[in-house]
C-alpha cells in the first residue's frame, strides 16, 4: 500500500475537512472548554458581572497560534451572553460599505467576530474606531466641497477580534480592546481530556493509552488532536474492528509519518536544513525558507512557534539555531564546539 503523505496532517490552520468536524466537537459552554484556565477564569468573572448589570462585555482581542480555540471561544462568549454572533474576517471586509452594512445590521448585545483582524485594511480600521468607542458610524455623504459627515448610531455590540499576529495590529486598534488574551499551547494532559471528550461525542471506543499516544503527537493543539483522532478512527475502522488501541494509534500515526514529537516531514526537513546545510545555525529565516522550499510566512507562523515551544529551535539575534535536542532527534551528532558555545 502506498504511504499516505503526512503533508499537512499536523498543519494547524483550518482545512475544509476540519470545518464540519470542528463544529460538531466545538464546546458551546465555558465549562466544557478544556484548558486555558486563566483566560476562562477571567472571562467567567467578566461575563457574570456584565450579565448582572444587564450589559454587554467590553471588546475582546484573542491572539495565539492557529488551532488553539480562538473561534471556539468567541462562539462560547456569545452563547454564554445569550447573544447572536456575526462572523467575518479581516480580508473579507473589502470596502468601507461592507463594514457599515455589518455594523448597522447588528442588534443590541450582539457579538461581532472578526477573524484575522490584523488583515483589516487601515481605512476600514478607522471606521471601526468610533464604532468601538462611541458606538457611532461616521458616513461621508456627497463629494467635493459639498461633502459632509453624518453620524449614525450603532447598537451596543461586543467586538471579538482574533489574530495569529498581534504585533501586526496597529496600536490605536489594540488600545480599543478592553481585554486582550493570549491563548497558549495546551498541556498534554488537557489534549488527552479533549480527545476523551471528542471520542465520547463521536462514539469511538478509544483506550486511554491510545489517547495518550495521539495527544503526544498533536503539537499541543486541539484542532490537530481532533484531526489525528479522525484519521486514526478511519484507520481502525478499515484495518481493525473500530476500537482504537494504543497499538493501532501508533500504527496509524506512523503511517501518517507524524513522529512521537508530532513533527511531520516538513519540520524534519527544516531542522535537517539548519543542521546539515548551515552547521546548525545561526541562520536567517529567509535563508531557511529558500533552502527548505517553504514559504517564509508559513515557516514563521506555523512551524517555528512549535519548534521553539518544544525546544528544538532557538531564536538568537543572528538567526535560528538548532538545539541539542534537535540534533539528537534527527540522529545527528552535535559538534563539540557547538555544545560548548551554547553553555
Ligand atoms: N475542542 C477544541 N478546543 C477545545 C477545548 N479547548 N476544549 C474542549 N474541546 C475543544
Amino acid at each position: 500500500m502506498a504511504t499516505e503523505k503526512a503533508k499537512g496532517v499536523v498543519a494547524p490552520e483550518e482545512k475544509d475537512e476540519d470545518r464540519a468536524f470542528d463544529q460538531t466537537l466545538r464546546p458551546k459552554k465555558l465549562d466544557e472548554y478544556i484548558g486555558q484556565d486563566r483566560v476562562k477564569q477571567n472571562l467567567s468573572i467578566v461575563m457574570d458581572a456584565a450579565k448582572k448589570r444587564k450589559e454587554s462585555i467590553e471588546h475582546v482581542l484573542l491572539h495565539g497560534n492557529p488551532g488553539l480555540g480562538k473561534t471556539t471561544l468567541a462562539h462560547i462568549i456569545a452563547h454564554e451572553m445569550g447573544a447572536n454572533i456575526r462572523v467575518t474576517s479581516g480580508p473579507a471586509i473589502e470596502r468601507a460599505g461592507d463594514l457599515a452594512a455589518i455594523l448597522t445590521n447588528l442588534e443590541a448585545g450582539d457579538v461581532l467576530f472578526i477573524d484575522e483582524i490584523h488583515r483589516l485594511n487601515r481605512s476600514i480600521e478607522e471606521i471601526l474606531y468610533p464604532a468601538m468607542e462611541e458606538f457611532g458610524l461616521d458616513l461621508v455623504i456627497g463629494k467635493g466641497p459639498a461633502a459632509r459627515t453624518i453620524r449614525l448610531d450603532v447598537p451596543r455590540f461586543t467586538l471579538i477580534g482574533a489574530t495569529t499576529r498581534v504585533s501586526l495590529l496597529s496600536s490605536p486598534l489594540r488600545d480599543r480592546f478592553g481585554m486582550i488574551y493570549h491563548l497558549n499551547f495546551y498541556e498534554e494532559g488537557d489534549i488527552e481530556k479533549i480527545l476523551e471528550r471528542s471520542a465520547r461525542i463521536l462514539k469511538v471506543k478509544t483506550e486511554p493509552e491510545a489517547q495518550k499516544e495521539i495527544a503526544k503527537r498533536a503539537r499541543r493543539t486541539p484542532r490537530i488532536a481532533n484531526r489525528l483522532l479522525k484519521r486514526v478512527r478511519d484507520f481502525a475502522q478499515v484495518k481493525h474492528n473500530g476500537v482504537i488501541t494504543s497499538a493501532i494509534a501508533k500504527e496509524a500515526l506512523n503511517h501518517l509519518e507524524v513522529d512521537e514529537f508530532g513533527l511531520d516531514e516538513i519540520d524534519r526537513r527544516i531542522l535537517d536544513v539548519i543542521i546539515t546545510k548551515f552547521g546548525g545555525g545561526p541562520v536567517g529565516l529567509t535563508t531557511i525558507a529558500a533552502a527548505s522550499g517553504e514559504d517564509v510566512a508559513t515557516l514563521e507562523e506555523v512551524y517555528e512557534p512549535f519548534l521553539l515551544q518544544i525546544g528544538f529551535l532557538d531564536r538568537t539575534q543572528r538567526g535560528r539555531v538548532a538545539t541539542k535536542l534537535a540534533y539528537e532527534h534527527l540522529g545527528h551528532d552535535m559538534p563539540k564546539e557547538k555544545q560548548s558555545s551554547l553553555l
